[in-house]
């Protein structure tokens, strides 16, 4: 099961796990027709694909989605919390409203998620999760305190419930990618664009198709020795 999976790198990860040979539920608080893509390329792969239609900000459309895909599939191994939102605000001009949002999706969304598939995880004794943080969640950024502190509590997070499950078979880890060009950047303008392509070591961008592959290691047998790590497929944009 992938969050936020209607776009950019979480319906990178859906169709990633259809090619390693997955069945997939796909999560996203857009309508159906805005998943149809990602939903029709998991299936030309020969899997099963299931859309449900759930802010994972919300406790009761998240216990409504994990009933929906675990009556749909029996069981989840895989779950990516990928959904989140990002917006840009000097602190000291930051509407509360915004703030929680921010964490409300990005780090109460993972939670929730989480709690809700992880009991049928810990029962069958095994199971993965993947936590999308950021880079940003590790070396901060202005306009962007809201941001960093979800995505550094998901770290956080990651690194608790790590240490709490991965004797009883479950392995969670994280992934914090640099800049990806997908629709959650696309309020950013082409200054920022200049400035952020001459301080990437590589000089350019990621492609989803850069991040997908960290995702993949962290959920199959060969990432069997990650516990409460966080990858950072990010270009050497961050070197820690
Ligand atoms: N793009 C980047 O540069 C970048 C870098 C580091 C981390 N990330 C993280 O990667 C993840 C995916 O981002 P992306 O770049 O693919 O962005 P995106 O905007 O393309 O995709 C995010 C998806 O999440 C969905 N979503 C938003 N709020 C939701 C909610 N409340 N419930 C369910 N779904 C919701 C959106 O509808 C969208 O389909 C995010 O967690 C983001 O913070 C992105």
């Amino acid at each position: 099961m992938v969050t936020g999976a209607a776009s950019g790198i979480g319906a990178g990860i859906a169709v990633a796990f259809a090619r390693e040979g997955a069945d997939v539920a796909v999560v996203d608080l857009v309508p159906a027709e805005q998943a149809a893509p990602v939903l029709a390329a998991v299936e030309e792969l020969g899997r099963r694909c299931v859309y449900v239609q759930a802010d994972v900000a919300d406790e009761a459309a998240v216990r409504a989605m994990a009933e929906h895909v675990l009556a749909a599939f029996g069981h989840v191994d895989v779950l990516v919390n990928n959904a989140g939102i990002f917006t840009q605000s000097l602190l000291e001009d930051m509407a509360v409203a915004d703030w929680d949002r921010v964490l409300a999706v990005n780090l109460r969304g993972t939670f929730l998620c989480t709690q809700a598939l992880l009991g049928q995880m810990l029962e069958r004794g095994y199971g993965r999760i993947i936590n999308v943080a950021s880079q940003l969640g590790q070396v901060g950024g202005t306009e962007v305190a809201h941001y960093c502190a979800s995505k550094a509590a998901v770290i956080g997070l990651t690194k608790a419930l790590a240490r709490e499950v991965c004797r009883r078979g479950v392995l969670v880890n994280a992934i914090a990618p640099g800049p990806v060009l997908t629709p959650l950047l696309a309020g950013e303008t082409e200054q920022w664009r200049t400035a952020k392509l001459a301080e990437l070591p590589l000089g350019r961008f990621a492609e989803v198709s850069e991040i997908t592959p960290t995702a993949v290691l962290l959920a199959s047998e060969d990432g069997s020795y990650y516990v409460g790590q966080t990858l950072g497929p990010n270009g050497g944009d961050v070197m820690l």
